[in-house]
């Protein structure tokens, strides 16, 4: 039965004023959260060929850039690190002279970026020789060599990065590894260390996926064998991730971060409507750089393209959002 012509949904679409009134999502810059690549040295600011307008930065760079982003009212950063020497283990991730820790202490004594919640990533694959996350267990020689990422060894390892991440003085520590029981161990060794306060913000639904391509590029961080399949999730299973997050909230995870962001809108969805937590969502390096391809060909219009993909995810249900996209933004949401 049509209501026509007593009900126009054109009328409330007349003007800006109009649609301004009734709209029912909003971006703020205080919910995005900016990536950022540290790499050892000074004045370095090496650009990512797969990802335009991102940078390997040194930390006093970093600290520029951290500068602009506390300007333009974004809410926080997330750190990666580049070690300047990797190992089987990734011992570069847990030292006290860590290239993260150390820029974690030198964003932390400037009082000027008080505004910006600086949140380290916990993983070991930009720090291991093989690129995995976690440690890996090799049976065999050569080709025919079996392998398998340990689970509960490399979750002793990152509970002491976490430790040592948030002594540094880490707002928050974000694991990303998905390994299981990742997040107890590492609320157990925050407040063992005296960090009862530090927040955990678990990637609880990681997806394995072909979109952190160029991240990868980034960070270093390519497996020189085999995938992340045997840790990471299968893209197609929505029921079990609602599984993963159950689980990390039970384990003591105070936020949820879900990744990749577009291609999984329906999970991020899921998750908001069962989860009363905060929820943020990852537009992780290969939905900004397929954007950004575009935006190059002149295929697509930068501005609204851009807003629109964050737009769709905070819709979705994302609280804040990590995206490469956050200085843009916050540059053009004002
Ligand atoms: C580390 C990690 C990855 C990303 C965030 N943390 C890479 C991976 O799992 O291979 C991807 C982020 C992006 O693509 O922007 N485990």
């Amino acid at each position: 039965m049509s209501t026509f012509p007593i009900h126009r949904t054109r009328r409330l679409r007349r003007t800006e004023a109009l649609r301004s009134l009734v709209r029912e999502t909003h971006l703020r810059p205080g919910a995005l959260i900016y990536p950022l690549f540290l790499v050892p040295g000074e004045g370095v600011r090496k650009p990512i060929g797969s990802m335009p307008g991102c940078f390997n930065l040194s930390i006093d760079e970093a600290l520029k850039e951290a500068a602009e982003c506390a300007s333009l009212g974004i809410g926080g950063l997330l750190l990666f690190g580049l070690p300047a020497h990797k190992d089987e283990q990734g011992s570069g991730a847990w030292e006290e002279q860590g290239i993260v820790q150390s820029g974690l202490r030198a964003l932390k004594a400037d009082r000027s970026l008080a505004s910006l919640v600086v949140i380290a990533d916990v993983c070991l694959c930009e720090y291991t020789s093989h690129g995995h996350c976690g440690i890996v267990a090799r049976d065999g020689e050569g080709a025919d060599a079996e392998y398998e990422i340990e689970n509960d060894s490399s979750v002793k390892l990152l509970a002491k990065t976490a430790a040592s991440l948030a002594a540094a003085g880490a707002d928050i520590v974000a694991p990303s590894d998905m390994m299981d029981g990742r997040v107890q161990a590492i609320r157990a060794s925050l407040d063992q260390g005296g960090f009862e306060g530090t927040p955990v913000m678990s990637y609880a639904a990681k997806f394995a996926s072909a979109f952190y391509g160029p991240f990868r590029e980034a960070a270093d961080s390519a497996p020189q064998f085999g995938d992340r399949r045997s840790y990471q999730m299968d893209g197609a299973n929505l029921r079990e991730a609602m599984r993963e997050v159950e689980q990390d909230l039970s384990e003591g995870a105070d936020l949820i971060l879900m990744k990749p962001a577009m291609p999984y809108l329906d999970v991020l969805k899921a998750a908001r409507d069962r989860f009363d937590i905060p929820l943020g969502a990852y537009q992780v390096s290969g939905e900004y750089s397929m954007l950004q391809a575009a935006f190059a060909r002149g295929w697509l219009e930068p501005q609204r393209a851009m807003l629109e993909s964050l737009l769709s995810i905070r819709r979705a249900g994302a609280d804040f959002l990590v995206t490469y996209f956050a200085k843009e933004a916050a540059r053009v949401l004002g």
